[in-house]
């Protein structure tokens, strides 16, 4: 039985008030904004464009304009967001949009005006940061539209293509160069890997990251932009250097930066790229996100990994989603011969170190054809000092990790290249037990971490995250070393007289000292 009484009548009864004189406020508010005023209403593009690539990225801007209430849908390129808030008219308005991305929503601001008819509107990333401007005009209804979902495919597990029995190794254009990546550079860097050593020290792939996509024709075929003239004919270059081509690509409609994805081009896309001459396939998510879940992604991720099987040609398969859903997990059933296991890197100690000592939990998931991918190195780029792109080298040659170099390979120091080109070192990484390295001990910022190697071999990093110079000890006890065995630093290059009972290393601050230990 409901009763209620005096007291809580008047309670309820404040509320009701409350909602009533507010929506009477609200009324006379939108009254004021004109509610016939629809002047907003309608398909806007804010075309960017690209000369130098000969590609225009556009961000369009859906809109409803009704009873003073602005409504629709932005497509920012690889984002996809729904107007939840708006507040104003064409004479000045604030949009707040929304995105759902995986477990989380992305949200972004857009201030605007109808100027002419033009709509002057820029976004904010934060409250507090300046806005950046573009100029939308009208455009055909359905523009931009995004595309109708496909559903994923049922999953079943791909087969292996016996590729990267050891982590890959070559280089990557993104770190340096992003969009000023072209076709002269690419030859560049390839002459210069093919004739500065590296190639002899294991290096193989050039791997063009984002920006070298236009549309699509007729057909449906992926177009390469300006910068890329003739992907076969530089696919040609690069194997006659005796090295090799890798290429990157979205399961979404676009990429991470905002160029034409594989989305419902799939088994077409890696046909075009066996045809070309394609050796390594980058597939990062991003676009992906507006059409699936994060639950969809294995799903997804096969479909690429089946029709580059399907091509018959050895395609590496790099899977790029940042290490959600615990990809390691499945990355491999997908086909994935690598899986980047967390955001991108920048060229700091912060984020390098911060990635890479990050890595222990994942070693059990790496084996011969299946390796976690801290992201590219940053060597050589100019935000470290040697000494902490030493341990860069050390500390992804201990994890297994692919092994990218990341800077202009036309024009670096010789400290960069002994660096990049220490055989010892990646003798460690390129180990054919493939076995992940692990944290040994840890002691505040110091930490070792040691790696089993073939022929019953280990090796020991002693690694100093402070600023300060540290000593650093381990015991052969506790490494199970018994008698004398042969101890070799790696960066030293040199052969240590065996020490009795235990190694103490002076480690420099942010350093390594590296150490292969192996029987006599
Ligand atoms: C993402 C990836 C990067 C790079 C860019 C290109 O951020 O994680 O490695 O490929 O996209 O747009």
């Amino acid at each position: 039985m409901l009763v209620i009484s005096n007291n809580s009548y008047r309670v309820l009864a404040i509320p009701v008030l409350l909602t009533a004189l507010l929506s009477i406020g609200f009324y006379i508010a939108s009254a004021q904004q004109t509610p016939t005023d629809d002047r907003l209403t309608g398909n806007w593009a804010a075309r960017n464009v690209n000369n130098t690539e000969g590609t225009v990225r556009s961000t369009y801007f859906n809109l409803k304009h009704e009873g003073g209430k602005i409504t629709g849908t932005i497509r920012a390129t690889q984002f996809f967001y729904t107007i939840k808030e708006s507040t104003g008219g064409p004479e000045g308005f604030t949009i707040i949009a929304a995105m759902p991305d995986g477990r989380s929503e992305r949200r972004v601001q857009y201030e605007g005006k109808l100027v002419g008819d033009e709509l002057h509107i820029g976004r904010r990333t934060r409250p507090d940061a300046p806005i950046t401007e573009m100029i939308a005009k009208r455009a055909p209804a359905g523009e931009g539209a995004l595309p109708a979902r496909v559903e994923p495919p049922a999953r079943h597990k791909v087969s292996y293509n016996g590729l990267a029995k050891t982590p890959p190794m070559g280089w990557n254009s993104w770190n340096k160069f992003a969009g000023r990546i072209d076709d002269a550079t690419v030859r560049g860097i390839a002459d210069a890997m093919a004739s500065n050593g590296m190639k002899d020290a294991g290096y193989v792939y050039i791997n063009i990251d984002d920006t070298w996509e236009a549309g699509r024709n007729e057909k449906g075929e992926i177009q390469t932009n300006k910068k890329f003239p003739d992907m076969k004919a530089l696919a040609d270059y690069v194997h006659k250097k005796g090295l090799k081509l890798g290429i990157y690509s979205s399961p979404g409609p676009n990429t991470c930066a905002g160029y034409e994805g594989s989305y419902g081009h799939e088994e077409q896309d890696a046909m075009t790229y066996a045809k070309w001459g394609i050796d390594y396939l980058k597939y990062d998510w991003c676009g992906a996100r507006t059409l699936y879940t994060d639950e969809e992604m294995p799903a997804i991720y096969e479909k690429m990994g089946d029709a580059l099987l399907k091509t018959g040609r050895p395609i590496v398969y790099s899977l790029c989603q940042y290490g959600r859903l615990d990809v390691w997990k499945w990355g491999a059933e997908v086909g994935g011969n690598l899986w980047r296991t967390t955001g991108d890197i920048r060229d700091t100690w912060d984020s390098m170190s911060g990635i890479g000592f990050r890595q222990n939990e994942l070693a059990q998931y790496a084996s011969p054809g299946h390796w976690n991918d801290p992201d590219m190195l940053e060597i050589g780029n100019g935000g470290m000092s040697d000494t902490e792109y030493r341990t860069h080298m050390s500390l992804w040659a201990m994890l297994a990790a692919p092994l990218l170099a990341g800077n202009d390979l036309r024009q670096m120091t010789p400290e960069t290249l002994a660096i990049l080109t220490n055989r010892e070192v990646i003798a460690v990484n390129q180990d054919k037990l493939g076995k992940q390295g692990t944290r040994f001990s840890k002691s505040g910022d110091q930490e070792v971490w040691t790696r089993q190697l073939s022929g019953g071999a280990i090796a020991v990093a002693f690694f100093n995250r402070a600023k300060d110079e540290a000593k650093i000890s381990v015991s052969w006890k506790d490494l199970g070393i018994v008698g004398k065995w042969r101890a070799r630093d790696l960066w030293l290059h040199q052969d240590l007289a065996w020490p009795e009972r235990q190694y103490d290393a002076t480690v420099p601050g942010h350093g390594v000292v590296m150490l292969r230990l192996s029987h006599k």
